[in-house]
């Protein structure tokens, strides 16, 4: 009883916790470019909500930041996030020489320094990894807790590492033509060929 009466505090701190975050993800949820039914987020994290497009079932895990001011973040439908993942979809302009960068305005940005982010279905990004602007993280594909995507990551891979580099993939070719049989109407499918030509470029380390 005592013991109980103890916790009552954490236990009250917990529930109006979970209402709290519930309550603002309601709220903030509007915010974001567009979305699919069954999205979560922590709204404790960090977006420049209106350039975010979600698909279905999407959870962006707890306290991520994506931030793409001038351009995009594209996350398809059925991809999961752990913990405080960084997406960036720009980079400051640092080119111009005898001017502090910090003194460089938005207007005088390069469209290079500024590129669309796209996160294709059925992708699990694995804790604090950060996934910088102009790469797309190909179908099925997991990205490795703590990588550093500075690179376009091919479907069903499995990258990790600082740079993030091709680990290996989730399955042989035959494998991931079954899992994509049973999940996409034919015309959403990847072909034999591209997955094949997609797994000879990047040379995984083994499979
Ligand atoms: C990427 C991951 C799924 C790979 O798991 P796996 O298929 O069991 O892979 P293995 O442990 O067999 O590792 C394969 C190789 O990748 C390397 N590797 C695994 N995780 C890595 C990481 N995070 N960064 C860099 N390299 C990694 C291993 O060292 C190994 O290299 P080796 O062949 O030279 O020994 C897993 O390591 C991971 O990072 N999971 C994310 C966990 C997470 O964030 N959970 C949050 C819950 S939502």
């Amino acid at each position: 009883m005592i013991r109980s009466l103890i916790s009552l505090p954490g236990r009250l701190h917990f529930v109006f916790r979970r209402i709290r975050k519930r309550v603002l993800m309601i709220l903030y949820r509007p915010l974001f470019g567009s979305h699919g039914k069954d999205f979560s987020f922590d709204p404790d994290g960090q977006y420049s909500y209106k350039t975010i497009h979600v698909g279905d079932d999407v959870s962006l895990g707890y306290l991520p930041i994506l931030l793409a001011t001038r351009s995009r973040i594209e996350i398809g439908s059925k991809v999961m996030f752990g913990p405080e993942v960084t997406i960036l979809g720009g980079n400051h302009t640092t080119n111009y020489v005898g001017r502090f960068m910090v003194d460089v305005r938005d207007s005088e940005k390069r469209p290079e320094d500024d590129l669309e982010v796209v996160i294709e279905d059925d992708v699990w990004v694995g804790t604090r990894a950060i996934i910088l602007h102009g790469v797309t993280i190909g179908r099925g594909s997991i990205i490795a807790a703590g990588a550093v995507i500075t690179r376009s990551v091919p479907p069903y891979a499995i990258a990790g590492g600082l740079p993030a580099r091709v680990l290996k993939f989730r399955w042989d070719v035959d494998t991931i033509l079954r899992h994509e049989e049973s999940l996409y109407p034919p015309e959403k499918r990847i072909t034999r060929e591209e997955l094949t030509q997609s797994q000879q470029m990047t040379m995984p380390r083994k499979i």
